[in-house]
């Protein structure tokens, strides 16, 4: 079983390109939920991935390499939907999978798996379901670190971003 210092490095490891490029710079600057950001949440998201994948013996199905990017670039919508924008972004929980690929694609050369993890990750509340099991992993952390991030008490305490 993996530890958690293990599984922080492969999730460094697999992640490398997505950690450099400059636009994780946005993602640094945009709060997520509660008093995460996007950064925040996307790596805590990663590691629950593949926490689960470790704990469920799922490494003869599951690719790590697809599993990491997909959870880093799951959320890769690089705007703060907290923002005033008339309205334009009221539509975020549905939308933002298809805005996050659309960016993840420009960004980075990405294989099926991550593709499809990436655009789905928001099921069931968007009806199609993901793929392939990396994609199911990546839909479970999400909710399982949105619900305690939105529910940390830390969210009171949230410092100002520089934007
Ligand atoms: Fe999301
Ligand atoms: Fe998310």
């Amino acid at each position: 079983m993996l530890t958690r210092v293990q599984i922080q490095r492969l999730v460094y490891q697999h992640g490398r390109e997505v950690f450099e490029h400059e636009h994780m710079d946005i993602e640094r600057r945009c709060y997520q939920h509660g008093a995460v950001t996007t950064f925040a949440h996307s790596i805590r998201v990663a590691c629950l991935a593949v926490w689960m994948a470790d704990r469920l013996r799922l490494w003869y199905r599951v690719d790590l390499h697809s599993l990491v990017r997909s959870a880093l670039l799951h959320d890769y919508f690089l705007y703060d939907w907290h923002d005033w924008d008339n309205g334009e972004h009221r539509l975020h929980g549905f939308t933002h999978g298809q805005a996050a690929l659309r960016n993840a694609v420009r960004d980075f050369d990405l294989n099926h798996i991550e593709r499809d993890s990436i655009a789905k990750h928001m099921f069931p509340m968007t009806p199609v379901p993901p793929k392939y099991i990396e994609g199911y992993l990546v839909t479970m952390a999400d909710k399982i670190s949105a619900t305690r991030e939105t529910f940390s008490r830390d969210r009171f305490h949230k410092p100002l971003l520089r934007k």
